[in-house]
């Protein structure tokens, strides 16, 4: 072989190779838009709650949504770790903070936070229950079909029973009453297992 002949070969060989590794990165890049578009419509409904918008003006949003066939997963991905993909906890959340993580810490005792930790976080607690309301509107759509003897009667009932449990724990906040804010933390627990315990498959 000539060194020219070489040399093409050499430059076939890398051509395919970072080929490859294009093909791979933009794999991984598409699962990443999927989850980032999801956040981005979980971000636009917040964004209605906290301007105050009306029930019907969420469902209407909600209803899009689930027209784009947005994943219920990739929705409910926001309440996750920040660093597993979730918005994170705080104006400037740490990668180990989420808005799930929060409200197990609100529910794990009886007498909630501090009045003091509560002055602190109540910017970011209402932004929670404001998620959790959004959330609810954004989950209605996505029924999957009855399971376990559970219908979507159970489905949206316990949708419900977030949105209300989100309000109890604004109201709670608002009163810096740490017993109530845990007390809506674990109600509003609650209907993330019983919903999930019939109808999440992982
Ligand atoms: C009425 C039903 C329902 C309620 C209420 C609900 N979820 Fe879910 N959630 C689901 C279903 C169904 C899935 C799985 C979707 C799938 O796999 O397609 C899911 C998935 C998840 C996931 C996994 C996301 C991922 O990327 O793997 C997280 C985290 C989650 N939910 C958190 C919560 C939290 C926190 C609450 C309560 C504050 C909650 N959910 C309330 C039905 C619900």
């Amino acid at each position: 072989m000539t060194k020219q002949v070489i040399g093409l070969a050499v430059g076939a060989a890398m051509v395919l190779a970072f080929a490859a590794i294009g093909v791979a990165r933009d794999k991984d890049k598409e699962e990443d838009k999927d989850v980032v578009e999801a956040r981005k419509d979980v971000l636009d409904v917040l964004k209605a709650v906290e301007d105050g918008k009306g029930d019907k003006d969420l469902a209407d949003k909600a209803d899009a949504i689930k027209k784009k066939d947005v994943e219920l997963n990739n929705l409910m991905r926001v309440f996750k770790l920040k660093e597993k993909g979730g918005l994170g906890f705080g104006e400037k959340p740490d990668d180990k903070s989420g808005m799930e993580a929060k409200i197990i810490e609100l529910s794990r005792t009886e007498r909630g936070p501090a009045k003091e930790k509560l002055k602190k976080e109540s910017k970011d607690l209402i932004k929670l229950a404001q998620l959790n309301i959004a959330m609810a509107e954004i989950g209605k759509p996505h029924f999957p079909g009855n399971k376990g003897g559970k219908t979507k009667k159970d489905w949206e009932k316990w949708f419900d029973d977030q949105k209300q449990a989100a309000k109890e724990l604004i109201e709670a906040v608002k009163k810096e009453d740490g017993k109530a804010v845990a007390k809506a933390a674990k109600d509003l627990l609650s209907t993330c297992t019983d919903c999930h315990a019939d109808f999440r498959k992982n």
